[in-house]
C-alpha cells in the first residue's frame, strides 16, 4: 500500500472537536511537531466562527512548544495526561481551562489499554523511516507509541528527515500482555533487548503522512551553579560512602535520573568524580550531561524512554552514531518505568523535589501547595520501587524567601515511606531506619539553610506529642506567611501557641 503523503493542514481536517488524539514521544523527543501547530490554527478559526473545539491529549510526559504550547495558547484542549512542563499550559489547567490529572507514567499504556479513557481517535507518531507495509522507525523519544498504534482508529505520521535513518536499532519496541495473561518482562540487566526495533502499525490505518525537517529543539540546561553543584557532590559523597559501607555493591547498580537542572548537575558530579565507578542508567530520560558521561567512559549503558538532548548535544550523538549505537535502548514508558524492572535491576533514583517537609514526606508538583508545576511523572514509578531513592532540592529558593524544608508538605506526592535519603546543598539526611522525631533531627540539622535551622527546631519543640509530633494549626504556616508577607523567614509561631 503506497504511502499517501499529505499536508499538516489537510492532516490536522482529519481531527475532529472532542476527538481523544494519542501522540509518539516523550519530552519534546520524538514528538510531533507540525499537526498538532495546524490542528491549533483550526482551533482559533472555529472558535472565532463561535464554535467549540477541544480535543483530549495522551502523550508519554511532557512535549514541546508545537504541542501543548500552540494548542495551550488557541485554548484548543479538554483533557490533557499524564504529563506536561509547558508554561502556556500551566497556565490554562491551573485556571481549569483544561482539565490536567498527572499520572505515574508508566501506567498511561495500560490504562488506555483497559479502556479506562474510552476509544481514541487518532494517533500522531513522529517517524524517522516508514515503508509501505508500516513499519517505522521512531523518532527520539518513544512514549506511549506502541499503544496508540494499537488503539487509534487513524494514524498520522509525521516522517522528519532531520532524524538520521541510523536510529534503527536503537529502539525496542515491546508491548506486554496485559492481565490475567501477563508474564515478567524479561530484562534482566539494563542492556537486555526483548523486542523489535521497529513499530509495524496497520498500514490501512495510516490515513496521511506529513513531511517535517523540524528538530526536537529540547532547551540546554541552565550551567550548574554553586547550589546544585554542591548538591551535585553531596550527592557522590553518600554514594561513595555506602559503596565503602559495603551497602551498594562494589559492581555499583542502574541510576535513574530525573528531570530538571538540579538532575542535571547530580549527573554532572558524577562525572567529575573520580571514585565513582563505571555504570548503567535504567532510566525514563537521559538528557545533555549523560552524552558527556557516555563520551569520557563514565557511563556505560543507558536504557530510556527518550534522548532529550539539546540540538547541540543531539548533534554530537547523530554525527557519532557509531559510537553511541550499542550504549542506549530507548523503550517505550511502561518498560523504562516499569515498578517490576526498577525493583529487580535495584535501582538508585534520583528525583528533585519541590518542597520536602521534616518528616521526609516530598512535593513534587505543587507550588506553595495549590499551583500545579509539572507533574509527579516518573517520580513515583521509580522511587516506590528503588533499592535506594533519594530526593534532592536546593534548601532555599527565591533567595531564601522560601525554604524548601518545612514543616509539613503543602502536596503530597512521595510519603515518607518511599524517601530514603534528603540531600540538599547544606548536607545530606539518612532517613533509613529512623523514627519520625529522629527523621525530622536528621533533617534540620544536615539538610535545612541556617536561616531556617532555629524556625524548625523551634515548630517540632512546638510538636504536642504523638509519633509525628505536628502542631497541626501551624504545620502550614511557612506557605501562610509566604501568602501574607512573601517571606517565610518571617514565620512567628507565637501567634499558634
Ligand atoms: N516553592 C515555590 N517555588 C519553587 C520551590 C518551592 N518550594 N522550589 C522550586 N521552586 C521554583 C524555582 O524557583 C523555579 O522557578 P523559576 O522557574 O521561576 O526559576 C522552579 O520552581 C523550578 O525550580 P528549579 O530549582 O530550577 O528545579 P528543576 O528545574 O530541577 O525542577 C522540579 C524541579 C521538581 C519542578 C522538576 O524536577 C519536576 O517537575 N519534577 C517532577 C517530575 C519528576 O520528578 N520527574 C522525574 C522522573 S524521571
Amino acid at each position: 500500500m503506497a504511502l499517501n503523503f499529505i499536508s499538516a493542514q489537510d492532516a490536522a481536517e482529519q481531527i475532529k472537536n472532542g476527538d481523544s488524539i494519542g501522540l509518539s514521544g516523550f519530552t519534546a523527543s520524538g514528538t510531533p511537531k507540525v499537526v498538532t501547530e495546524a490542528l491549533a490554527e483550526i482551533a482559533v478559526k472555529e472558535h472565532e466562527a463561535g464554535r467549540e473545539f477541544k480535543v483530549n491529549i495522551f502523550t508519554g510526559a511532557s512535549t514541546n512548544d508545537h504541542v501543548d504550547g500552540a494548542l495551550a495558547r488557541a485554548n484548543a484542549i479538554n483533557m490533557r495526561t499524564p504529563y506536561q512542563s509547558s508554561p502556556d499550559l500551566r497556565k490554562r489547567l491551573n485556571a481549569h481551562d483544561a482539565h490536567y490529572f498527572d499520572l505515574h507514567l508508566s501506567e498511561l499504556a495500560q490504562k488506555m489499554r483497559y479502556g479506562v479513557f474510552g476509544k481514541l481517535d487518532v494517533a500522531i507518531i513522529e517517524a524517522a523511516d516508514i515503508n509501505d507495509n508500516g513499519e517505522i522507525v521512531l523518532g527520539t523519544g518513544m512514549g506511549i507509541a506502541p499503544t496508540i498504534a494499537m488503539l487509534a482508529n487513524k494514524i498520522i505520521i509525521e516522517l522528519n528527515d532531520a532524524l538520521p535513518k541510523t536510529l534503527r536499532g536503537l529502539h525496542d519496541v515491546y508491548l506486554p500482555a496485559d492481565p490475567p495473561y501477563r508474564r515478567e518482562i524479561p530484562i534482566y540487566k539494563a542492556s537486555d533487548r526483548i523486542g523489535s526495533p521497529i513499530l509495524k502499525v496497520d498500514p490501512a490505518k495510516i490515513v496521511g503522512v506529513v513531511k517535517t525537517s523540524a528538530k526536537d529543539g529540547v532547551k540546554g540546561f541552565t550551567e550548574p551553579d554553586a547550589t546544585t553543584m554542591q548538591i551535585g557532590a553531596n550527592v557522590c559523597d553518600f554514594l561513595l560512602a555506602e559503596l565503602r559501607a559495603g551497602r551498594l555493591p562494589k559492581e555499583f547498580l542502574p541510576m535513574q535520573s530525573g528531570v530538571g537542572n538540579v538532575a542535571n548537575a547530580v549527573l554532572h558530579g558524577l562525572g567529575e568524580s573520580k571514585e565513582i565507578p563505571q555504570f548503567e542508567m535504567y532510566t525514563e530520560v537521559i538528557q545533555d550531561s549523560v552524552v558527556e558521561l557516555m563520551e569520557i567512559g563514565k557511563c556505560k549503558f543507558a536504557s530510556t524512554c527518550s534522548l532529550t538532548f539539546s540540538d547541540d548535544a543531539m548533534d554530537r550523538v547523530f554525527n557519532n552514531m557509531d559510537f553511541f549505537h550499542d550504549k542506549i535502548l530507548l523503550r517505550p514508558g511502561e518498560i523504562s518505568n516499569n515498578p517490576e524492572i526498577v525493583r529487580r535491576l535495584g535501582l538508585i533514583t534520583m528525583n528533585t523535589a519541590l518542597e520536602a517537609d521534616i518528616f521526609g514526606n516530598i512535593n513534587s508538583t505543587h507550588v506553595l501547595g495549590t499551583k500545579m508545576m509539572n507533574g509527579i511523572g516518573g517520580s513515583g514509578d521509580f522511587t516506590r520501587n528503588a533499592y535506594l531513592s533519594i530526593f534532592s532540592c536546593p534548601s532555599v529558593t527565591k533567595g531564601g524567601l522560601i525554604s524548601n524544608v518545612v514543616p509539613m508538605v503543602s502536596h503530597l506526592d512521595h510519603s515518607e515511606h518511599s524517601v530514603d535519603v534528603l540531600i540538599t546543598d547544606q548536607g545530606i539526611a539518612d532517613l533509613r531506619g529512623k523514627d519520625p522525631v529522629q527523621r525530622a533531627e536528621t533533617v534540620i540539622e544536615n539538610c535545612v539553610h541556617p536561616e531556617y535551622k532555629q524556625l524548625l527546631w523551634d515548630y517540632l519543640k512546638m510538636g504536642k506529642g504523638g509519633q509525628t509530633p505536628h502542631s497541626l494549626n501551624a504545620a502550614l504556616a511557612f506557605h501562610t506567611e509566604f501568602a501574607a508577607s512573601g517571606d517565610m523567614r518571617n514565620t512567628d509561631w507565637s501567634k499558634f501557641e
